[in-house]
């Protein structure tokens, strides 16, 4: 996709400020700091749309993008922060869930996962829950740029089977640093979204 036009569209705390348009949605979770708003970033050739932080915890809020006026990307707040409370985790989830069981225009959850570790319990939980739903998804490990060509191959193996994928899954190895994956997941996300 060329992506002639994005922007940001609202903060949502409340289902009631969804967007009402109907456009095709993409959702994108995983553990805090794993890269989803910079993926946002590479994937719409924009430096600081989405607004990223080495501090983990940055996206509290559903944040809606919209591209070219055909689809939405919909960075949630990331989990497995550490620093926040019981009480904050359990509203979260239900956020989360609310918005991920009920949208009839969301097509696809792309669920990132960090390519240098083996993926958490949390991220088990949440590839097993996405399927259980049946929610299109695809696996994005990020951060290739982290760790020599020569390993890629092993910790992609890791990383698969550590989520049980079956063989002809949706994954892409990826990098907010040089681009890496971002044609393969443009093109993925047109066949998702039948453009
Ligand atoms: P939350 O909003 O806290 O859930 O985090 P997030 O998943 O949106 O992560 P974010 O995009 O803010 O990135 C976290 C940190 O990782 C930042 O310092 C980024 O610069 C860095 N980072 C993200 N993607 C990559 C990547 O592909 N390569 C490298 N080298 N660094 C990355
Ligand atoms: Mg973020």
């Amino acid at each position: 996709m060329k992506v002639n036009q994005s922007e940001f569209i609202i903060s949502a705390v409340s289902p009631s400020q969804y967007p009402q348009d109907a456009l095709p949605e993409i959702a994108l979770a995983g553990r805090s700091n794993v890269g989803k708003s910079s993926l946002i970033n590479r994937m719409l050739g924009r430096r600081n749309l989405a607004r990223t932080s080495s501090q983990p915890g940055k996206t509290q809020t559903l944040n809606f993008y919209l591209i070219n006026q055909d689809l939405y990307f919909v960075d949630l707040p990331g989990y497995g922060y550490a620093k926040v409370s019981q009480e904050q985790r359990r509203k979260w989830g239900q956020f989360i869930e609310q918005y991920l069981t009920n949208r009839e225009s969301l097509k696809l959850l792309l669920l990132l996962i960090d390519s240098r570790h083996e993926p958490s319990k949390d991220d088990l939980l949440m590839y097993d829950w996405v399927r259980h739903i049946g929610l299109p998804i695809a696996v994005v490990a990020t951060k290739a740029d982290k760790m020599p060509r020569s390993q890629w191959q092993k910790h992609v193996k890791v990383v698969k089977e550590t989520l049980g994928m079956p063989k002809d899954d949706p994954f892409f190895l990826f990098s907010s640093e040089t681009g890496m994956g971002k044609e393969e997941l443009w093109s993925h996300i047109e066949q998702a979204i039948g453009y």
